[in-house]
């Protein structure tokens, strides 16, 4: 396993690859590795000829009260695990590498839905998010990249970034991955008490009950969304949004009523202590 800390030794290597006719996955990651990571490692290398891995806490996507200083960072364990998958290259750049005038000014945004749900309550955090996405496709001409859909409105825009920008990138999405409680695996777990980790299994039985009465007709916002909150509340959680949105644009039904030719989402942050956890479940 070989770690990359700069762009251009990552990109004459990947180059060079790319050159005697190697195809190119990309895994992006901000680290403290998981089997949620793993199976997007798992995915690029099955259909890649390499797989890089990218490591890096990105600081313009955390907003100036959130966990950016106390975000896990274990690179070695994290190289071992990768490698112990099958990834070929680990890059990961310091801040000043990816950033070297500060805070960049050349931004990629999206107008319409940076600012609904997780980019509500976390100004800034997509346009971080889309930014870095699209240096690392830049920095290493993937042929392909992986998203996990426990992020579901950031894969949303990176898919919707690669269509309006013409990136060259097939970008592939994969399921969530969960802890057998049904909790989804997330680096921000390992900041749960043993009694929140518990207890926020019951945001994805909330989850399940929704889709449950889903199944059984309920096709009324209202009622499916209460069914999360309610959950979650007894749960011991906080929550901090719960939406039923179209899978299509990610537009909340103004009708009130899900619409049956629409396929749909639920989409959830909530806090378990200082902990903000999201999740997800398609109907
Ligand atoms: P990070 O939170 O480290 O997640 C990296 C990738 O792993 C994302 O695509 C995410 O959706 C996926 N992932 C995380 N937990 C998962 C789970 N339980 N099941 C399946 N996939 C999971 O998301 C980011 O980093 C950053 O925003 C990044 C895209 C790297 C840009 O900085």
């Amino acid at each position: 396993m070989k770690v990359f800390k700069t762009i251009s030794a990552l990109r004459r290597t990947l180059y060079s690859l790319k050159r005697e006719g190697k195809t190119i996955g990309l895994v992006p990651t901000m680290g403290a590795l998981h089997e949620g990571h793993m199976s997007l490692v798992d995915a690029s290398v099955k259909d890649c000829d390499v797989t890089v891995v990218s490591v890096f806490v990105n600081p313009i996507q955390f907003g100036k009260t959130e966990d950016l200083d106390k975000y896990p960072r274990r690179l070695k364990a994290d190289a071992e695990l990768a490698g112990s998958h099958g990834a070929d290259f680990i890059f990961a750049p310091s801040v000043e590498e990816m950033y070297p005038n500060g805070d960049p000014l050349t931004l990629v945004r999206d107008e319409t839905l940076e600012s609904l749900y997780c980019g509500a309550y976390r100004p800034g955090h997509f346009r971080g998010v889309l930014t870095v996405v699209a240096k690392l496709f830049l920095i290493t001409a993937a042929n392909k990249a992986y998203f996990g859909e426990k992020d579901y409105q950031q894969a949303f825009l990176i898919q919707k970034m690669v269509k309006d920008l013409n990136f060259d990138v097939d970008i592939k999405i994969s399921p969530i991955i969960r802890e057998p409680s049904g909790l989804a695996r997330s680096s921000r777990n390992e900041f749960l008490s043993e009694e929140d980790h518990r207890r926020a299994v019951c945001i994805s039985a909330g989850l399940n009950a929704a889709k449950a009465a889903y199944a059984e007709g309920q096709r009324k916002v209202v009622p499916l969304r209460d069914m999360v909150v309610k959950a979650i509340l007894v749960g011991g959680g906080l929550v901090q949004f719960v939406e039923v949105v179209s899978q299509k644009d990610l537009r909340a039904f103004a009708s009130g009523v899900v619409d049956e030719n629409e396929k749909s989402v639920i989409l959830v942050a909530a806090y378990f202590g200082k902990t903000r956890l999201i999740d997800n479940i398609e109907l």
